[in-house]
């Protein structure tokens, strides 16, 4: 475990997670049915936005700067994102095609889309483990922590409150019971009160089953309180 700070942790965790249960559902879906398979394919399009929004975090605060430190890797993280951008087309591309097919072209899309998802997700999952042994060495030889934390939080600052916490929903359950005591932690110390308490309601409380969530909060129960 790196002692130092890494900012691609925890939302990487997060999206692992998130794609990893989408996944599992779509090798599951019944095709045949309506409802069911429209909601998986929302909650998939909803995915595949945060996923989008991610990587132009990233390119605004992270990639900018690994092309003036280390422009090899600073290239190859802009590649696999414009791969990643071209998959996210043939994504929503073979969406659209299990929503307007129906019987049993419904089922051969459907399962198209699994295995143009399942490529992707393989993709995702190389591209993330490369920003996190190779990239992210790189800005602790060149930053201290606390300017690390500051990329980090101008990032989080530059998110709108519901999509942060849609990506809440997916990096506490994705995190180590420690760490979404730490992050929790880190917003009540350093965010306004309302919106921790809507961080915790609407994403911890939604997200964690109820072990976890008291788990967390008998975490955060022994961290002095907020200021
Ligand atoms: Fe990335």
């Amino acid at each position: 475990m790196s002692e130092r700070h890494d900012f691609y942790r925890h939302i990487h965790k997060g999206l692992r997670l998130g794609g990893a249960r989408l996944l599992v559902r779509l090798g599951q879906a019944d095709w045949a049915q309506p409802a069911a398979s429209a909601e998986l394919l929302a909650d998939l399009r909803g995915h595949l936005a945060l996923a989008r929004k991610h990587l132009e975090h990233e390119d605004a605060e992270i990639n900018v700067i690994m092309r003036t430190k280390a422009l090899d890797l600073g290239l190859r993280l802009d590649h696999d994102h414009a791969d990643h951008f071209a998959a996210f087309g043939r994504l929503e591309a073979a969406i659209k095609a299990t929503e307007q097919a129906a019987g049993i072209e419904r089922e051969r899309a459907g399962h198209r889309l699994y295995l143009a998802f399942s490529r992707h997700v393989g993709e995702d999952l190389l591209h993330m483990a490369r920003e996190e042994e190779e990239a992210m060495p790189v800005f602790q030889a060149r930053y201290d922590d606390g300017e690390l934390q500051a990329i980090e939080n101008r990032i989080k600052g530059s998110i709108p409150l519901d999509e942060l916490i849609a990506y809440f929903r997916l990096i506490l359950p994705g995190c180590a019971p420690a760490e979404r005591v730490a992050l929790l932690a880190d917003i009540r110390a350093g965010a306004p009160a309302e919106v921790y308490a809507i961080v915790e309601a609407q994403a911890a409380r939604v997200a964690l089953d109820d072990g976890e969530w008291r788990a967390l909060q008998a975490g955060l129960a022994q961290l002095p309180a907020a200021a």
